[in-house]
């Protein structure tokens, strides 16, 4: 937005503020909604409006160079001959090919090997490059079936069938033309250069009772060897986990509003969902009634930048969370070194976010050949796994200090908020206070 001059009496609304204009302009001039990538940017109550509290005297606090703080997490315990073990609970979340280059593919997935996590492929398939550099990856299942491939399920170290995202609850994605390629093409089986629509929901499904039966025919698939997951965007989350519960997952993820996206109306992404504090509770009280805490492993994933996010996920009952933004912000997105780039294409670094023009100067989310090289995978993996390594360690501090030996030892009695919205969506007290709304009295 071009700098103004406000002077002493100009007063902007508060309703129609120069973004508001902007858009109802634009609207008006092309007549169509505006699609782009990214998660929410309007401000949500955040894990910013909680905070820990360290231990003194009434805990006794951990020492952070000789004692350890446990970060290894099984999922998978429930049904799967074979879980995965997780060296740190920051796992990488389904992105697809198609929306991310191949390149960019494969950098997670060598990031994620070099510390011992998971990566996720995502709609239209997985690609070898992927499947070769991820030691523990995540197969994507979705309504589209874009890519899905039989013998695919099987190389796989676990199964994710999508039901939704937090970007769009009940809404489907968007591939445009510009970014197929031959060979996302090929992989979806579909013709090249044609916007492609993926479904909102399972094409043989109609409702719970469909799913458990999918995931039997899952199981028989992969000889019951593998987990498999059931991924949610965060609406009516105490519902979706309790019937996700009940269709036999092994895994549940549940995905908040703030929750990234390749290429989503911005109506869906800003509208639709809650944020992901308010979706953990609902998801650990669901879990807690059913007594599967910890039994059906809970992933949350919206939002999550920093190891004090990941802590306060763990504190609030998530077993381990999922990255999907801040992992192509480590890789280049929107990095200040393209900005004369971005300006050509009417950005600026810190605000690209039309992922599904394929225009993306750093080379992540895009299929054009030229663009695609400036990401080297060996160095975008050594990038993912330096910025995993600090989450890791930022989320072992915060354990120590709460006296704690292992991450999933944390607990929402270590946290309190600072916002009355926060502690009534995390269900944990205003600092200062013994006050929870809708709790205590
Ligand atoms: C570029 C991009 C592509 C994505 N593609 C998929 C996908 O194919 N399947 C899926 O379930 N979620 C997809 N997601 C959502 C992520 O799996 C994840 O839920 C979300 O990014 C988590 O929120 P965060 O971005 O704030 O970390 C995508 C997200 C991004 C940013």
């Amino acid at each position: 937005m071009t700098d103004i001059n406000i002077k002493p009496g100009m007063r902007e609304s508060a309703t129609f503020d120069r973004n508001t204009i902007a858009e109802i302009q634009r609207a008006a001039e092309t007549g169509i909604y505006d699609i782009r990538g990214f998660g929410a940017k309007r401000k949500v109550p955040h894990f910013d409006d909680l905070l820990f509290l360290g231990a003194s005297m009434s805990r006794y606090p951990l020492e952070g160079y000789r004692e350890k703080c446990n970060t290894s997490v099984t999922l998978g315990t429930r049904f799967a001959k074979k879980p995965i073990v997780i060296e740190t609970p920051v796992t990488i979340a389904g992105m697809s090919f198609g929306a991310l280059s191949a390149n960019a593919k494969e950098a997670l997935g060598r990031g994620a090997s070099a510390v011992g996590t998971s990566t996720t492929t995502g709609d239209g398939g997985m690609t070898p490059e992927e499947r070769g550099q991820s030691s523990k990856l995540v197969y994507q299942y979705l309504p589209s079936r874009y890519g899905m491939n039989p013998d695919d399920l099987r190389k796989a170290d676990a199964i994710e069938v999508v039901l939704g995202q937090g970007a769009k609850p009940g809404g489907g994605g968007m591939l445009l033309g510009q970014k197929i390629t031959d060979r996302v093409a090929m992989m979806r089986t579909l013709p090249k250069g044609v916007d492609q629509r993926s479904a909102c929901r399972h094409p043989d499904w109609t409702g719970p009772d469909d799913l458990a039966i999918k995931i039997q025919e899952l199981r028989e698939i992969t000889d019951w060897l593998v987990p498999i997951y059931i991924k949610v965007g965060a609406t009516r989350t105490y519902y979706d986990v309790k019937l996700a519960v009940k269709a036999g997952a092994d895994v549940i993820v549940v995905d908040g509003m703030q929750g990234g996206t390749a290429a989503t109306q911005d109506v869906f992404i800003e509208h639709v969902g809650i944020p992901t504090l308010a979706a953990i509770p609902q998801a650990v009280q669901a879990l807690q009634e059913m007594g599967m805490h910890r039994k059906v492993q809970l992933i949350v994933s919206g939002g999550i930048r920093n190891g004090a996010d990941v802590a306060k996920c763990m504190a609030l009952g998530a077993d381990a969370v999922a990255i999907g933004t801040a992992a192509l912000i480590a890789l280049g997105c929107n990095h200040p070194k393209w900005q004369s780039e971005y300006e050509k294409i009417g950005s600026a670094a810190g605000f690209y976010d039309d992922y599904h023009e394929g225009k993306d100067p750093a080379g992540i989310s895009t299929q054009d050949p030229d663009l695609m090289q400036r990401l080297d995978p060996i160095e975008g993996g050594r990038r993912i796994a330096n910025y995993l390594r600090v989450l890791t360690l930022e989320a072992q501090t915060l354990a120590r200090a709460c006296g704690k030996n292992d991450l999933r030892h944390l607990e929402p009695e270590d946290l309190v908020a600072l916002t009355v919205e926060a502690a009534a969506m995390a269900r944990v007290p205003l600092a200062g206070t013994q006050w929870i709304p809708g709790q205590s009295f």
